[in-house]
């Protein structure tokens, strides 16, 4: 048993989505959540920058004495998924791809899978891979849709906003022409779209969310190596930020469902 907590990170508000699934199904387990929205997006940068900023991150947090990281985010498992386990060899690391690949691979019926990621995530070519390891005949349809992320960390998340449809509905189009029946919200802000992105697909395409995913993929490893909290240890959860501080809360309040004023944060995390 191991009551320290689970660091958890992204590059904004996106790995609320892994952050929300371990509060609802695994209450007893403490979080230091880190969104930087001080240098969000990642997904348009280089592989070396993705990987000086996540490795920044990963400092920051281990400053907080975590027993495990949860990569919330797909651009950094893609992109700097094997840095940050070689820089943190004493703890498990785990990102979101696999655990997302595996669960689409499991709702698939008809092979087609759709994956909707930020160009980052789609040019390192990560979830072609993992698919197409579990379902050798699987065609995968990736589509990368840079201007989800900046409309969502503004709080365009709601059905009946026009911008975040109109973009949506741009990437989402040629998934739907392909016939695809599951899409992978291959980035962890999208969970937050969901029902944007649903409304669009139709109810017979099902959605993967990578954010739960991974947070079921932490939990699992926890399990196997004897690194679960207490089931009556009393779980604390401290959120940090890099930037807006405000807007970061009203977000998490949004999609948390829960008044986080007070245990938000915000750091300067150049320094790390
Ligand atoms: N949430 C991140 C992901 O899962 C990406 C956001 C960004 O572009 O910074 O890929």
């Amino acid at each position: 048993m191991d009551n320290r907590p689970i660091g958890v990170f992204d590059s904004g508000v996106g790995g609320l989505t892994a952050a929300r699934a371990l509060l609802r199904d695994y209450p007893n387990e403490s979080i230091v959540y880190f969104g930087d929205t001080a240098r969000v997006p990642y997904g348009n940068r280089t592989k070396e920058d993705i990987t000086n900023l996540s490795l920044q991150d990963g400092r920051f947090l281990r400053t907080k004495g975590v027993k495990a990281l949860l990569i919330a985010c797909n651009t950094i498992t893609c992109n700097a998924g094997e840095e940050l386990a070689a820089d943190n060899p004493d703890i498990p690391v785990v990102g979101t791809v696999d655990a997302a690949a595996a669960a689409a691979a499991a709702l698939t019926k008809t092979g087609r899978i759709g994956v909707i990621a930020t160009q980052a995530t789609v040019r390192s070519g990560a979830y072609e891979t993992a698919l197409k390891a579990l379902l050798p005949g699987a065609q995968v349809f990736s589509q990368g849709c840079p201007k989800l992320v900046p409309l969502i960390e503004s709080n365009h998340i709601l059905p009946g906003d026009a911008l975040i449809e109109e973009a949506a509905a741009e990437y989402l189009a040629p998934l739907k022409a392909q016939g695809v029946d599951v899409v992978i919200l291959g980035c962890t802000h999208y969970p937050l779209i969901a029902q944007v992105v649903s409304n669009y697909m139709g109810q017979d395409v099902a959605l993967v969310d990578s954010g739960a995913e991974s947070a079921k993929a932490i939990i699992k490893t926890l399990t196997e190596t004897g690194g679960l909290a207490d089931q009556d240890a009393a779980a604390q959860v401290d959120y940090y930020c890099s930037a807006r501080l405000q807007d970061f809360e009203t977000i998490a309040q949004v999609f948390l469902n829960k008044d986080i004023h007070g245990s938000a944060t915000e750091i300067n995390i150049e320094e790390f």
